[in-house]
């Protein structure tokens, strides 16, 4: 850690830093001091690309979260630089968050990009995005809310595409299916940049948690069912 981000934590903490330690339930409203819609960014890395978006849409709230504790301090002497009040930087488990601080239909959107591919076969399990995280995820973000993640590592993108597809939560925006173009409000990022060195494929995906019906009353149907 270098002694900005070290100075940066010191500081800003108190401010904008969200420890997440399972221990409460979170305000969201309270936490940002405004009720505009939440984006939850797992795994922000050194937060540049955090803070661009944050800057190009400041009525957007970011809850972002990483264990990572140099990014956490850059992207607070990001914020603080630019004068980005929309950020809070969560330090911990983002599964924790979600399921221990998180209420039902808390969030807006959800960004996952660049997450750890583990690539060995052994490893596949660590990979964040698994049907159960989806199970989870969706009951904190309410219908309508977009999710969207990106990898450079392509067969973690056919599994991202697999999992989200066969979720009944979720649909994707992409009329007949598949990947999505990289929408422009997601810059670059810097786990990006160096996948693209190494000649990777980047995919995006976007999908849209569903608003399930109401069930139908089974009193409106025929005697026989029909
Ligand atoms: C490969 S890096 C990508 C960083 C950034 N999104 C980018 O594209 O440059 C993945 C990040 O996810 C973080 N991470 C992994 N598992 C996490 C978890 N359960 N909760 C929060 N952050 C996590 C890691 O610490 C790491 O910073």
């Amino acid at each position: 850690m270098t002694a900005g981000q070290a100075d940066a934590l010191q500081r800003l903490w108190p401010t904008w830093g969200l420890d997440i330690d399972g221990q409460r339930t979170i305000d969201l409203g309270e936490l940002f001091g405004n009720d505009n819609h939440v984006v939850l960014e797992i795994g922000f890395g050194m937060g540049e690309a955090t803070a661009q978006m944050a800057a190009a849409a400041p009525d957007t709230n970011i809850l972002a979260v990483d264990v990572h504790t140099p990014g956490q301090g850059n992207l607070l002497n990001l914020a603080e630089q630019q004068k980005l009040s929309n950020i809070r930087v969560g330090n911990g488990d983002a599964i924790i968050l979600l399921r221990e601080m998180l209420t039902r239909d808390a969030l807006d959107g959800l960004r996952v990009y660049f997450p750890d591919p583990w690539p060995k076969k052994r490893h596949h399990k660590r990979r964040l995005i698994q049907p159960e995280f989806l199970d989870l995820a969706a009951t904190r973000l309410r219908p309508g809310a977009l999710v969207h993640c990106a990898t450079d590592w392509e067969p973690y993108a056919e599994q991202m595409l697999d999992v989200l597809t066969a979720h009944p939560d979720f649909e994707n925006t992409q009329a007949g299916g598949g990947f999505a173009a990289r929408p422009d409000f997601r810059p670059l990022t810097r786990f990006e940049g160096q996948g693209l060195e190494k000649g990777h494929v980047v995919n995006d995906l976007l999908f849209r948690r569903v608003q399930h019906g109401v069930r139908p009353d089974r009193s409106d149907q025929s005697p026989t069912g029909t």
